[in-house]
């Protein structure tokens, strides 16, 4: 048996309020634990979005009801909300921008409202900014002009792992993350996964820009899941929302590469609980550990998941290591397929 920190993922979609027929926080935080993560930082654009403190407290109530793991939910930036904000940073995980096309309403697209954000959010409190491409490049010089650190949320192509490999050398205030989804897919398995449901942002992207990601191991600081469950019906519909679920999955892929020689344990263990706390100013989780059988192969099925939306894109793939049992707080909270812990059991990791 192998003994992992608990893991963090600091992208992940729970959908209450507003869509729990996807997902809530009872079954996000399911999820989480089954994957061997025992805290988890929630995204804002829930229905409504969360972006004043009565939306903040609306998701803090339905989490401490609820919860299995540790958790904290993000502000979404709005066109003017910078202001109001800003004082209850300590409550918050962090700032979420969405400067590109995304689920939900809560993309900014004038650059006046970027500036307010970066101008008045606490340079010590964690800003995420959804950036790709060209938009990446207009996040960093914010930054770099705020002299603030920005963390660039599920960078997928060739170019953007260049830029921030550019930007860090340079000296510039940048720490990014990656998906599981954009290391082990490309838009050439839409074909098999479907197209409905091959629909995520970022889209899946080439072989090479895949590739590029493994080859620049060094500058992705956080695998993070951007877990993001939509039903099965929703997917295959005229309408597909794009997002894949991807909490029970991200580590049996990441040992499957450890495995293979991919990347070390250190590298993983760096970027799935070292880099996290760092980044997100979390605090320690006492006598909490993950044990993971490294042997036990698998294959991913395409149902049977904890998370309501209860489907994977990674169906079909052979991958070796398996959670067997996760302990929060010296609490067996997971074991063998069976959540433990009990609904409200998980902490607010902020405030
Ligand atoms: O694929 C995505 N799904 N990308 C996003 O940016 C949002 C997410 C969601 O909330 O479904
Ligand atoms: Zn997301």
């Amino acid at each position: 048996m192998l003994r992992l920190p608990g893991l963090i993922d600091p992208h992940v979609h729970v959908r209450e309020p507003g869509a729990t027929h996807k997902e809530d926080w009872g079954t996000a935080t399911a999820a989480a634990l089954a994957g061997g993560f025992t805290a988890i930082l929630a995204m804002p654009n829930t229905a409504p979005p969360i972006t004043d403190e009565a939306t903040l407290h609306i998701a803090l109530q339905a989490a401490a009801a609820k919860a299995h793991c540790d958790y904290a939910q993000y502000f979404g930036a709005t066109a003017n909300n910078a202001a109001s904000i800003a004082p209850l940073a300590s409550q918050a995980a962090g700032l979420k921008m969405y400067l590109n096309q995304t689920y939900g309403s809560l993309r900014l697209d004038d650059m006046t409202a970027w500036h307010e954000h970066f101008r008045r959010w606490p340079a010590h409190a964690p800003l995420v900014a959804h950036a790709e491409r060209h938009t990446l490049a207009a996040a960093i010089l914010f930054a770099a002009l705020h002299r603030r650190p920005v963390h660039i949320a599920h960078v997928s192509h060739r170019e953007e792992i260049l830029l921030i490999r550019a930007a860090k050398a340079h000296g510039l205030p940048v720490t990014c993350e990656v998906t599981p989804h954009h290391l082990f897919l490309t838009a050439a398995d839409a074909a098999h996964i479907g197209p409905g449901r091959s629909e995520v942002r970022p889209v899946l992207a080439s072989e090479a820009d895949r590739q590029a990601l493994w080859d620049n191991l060094d500058v992705i600081d956080c695998f993070a899941t951007d877990h993001a469950p939509h039903t099965l019906a929703e997917k295959d519909s005229d309408n597909p929302p794009p997002g894949f679920p991807g909490l029970e999955t991200a580590l049996p892929l990441l040992l499957t590469a450890v495995q293979q020689g991919r990347l070390s344990m250190e590298d993983l263990i760096a970027r799935m609980h070292t880099n996290p706390r760092r980044i997100f100013g979390l605090p320690s989780q006492p006598e909490t550990w993950v044990e993971v059988d490294p042997d036990a192969r698998w294959e991913i099925p395409l149902q049977g998941w904890h998370t309501r939306a209860n489907w994977s894109p990674f169906a079909g793939m052979q991958v070796q290591g398996q959670v067997r049992r996760v302990v929060l707080r010296g609490k067996v909270v997971y074991e063998d397929g069976k959540v433990l812990a009990s609904p409200g059991a998980g902490r607010p990791l902020r405030g």
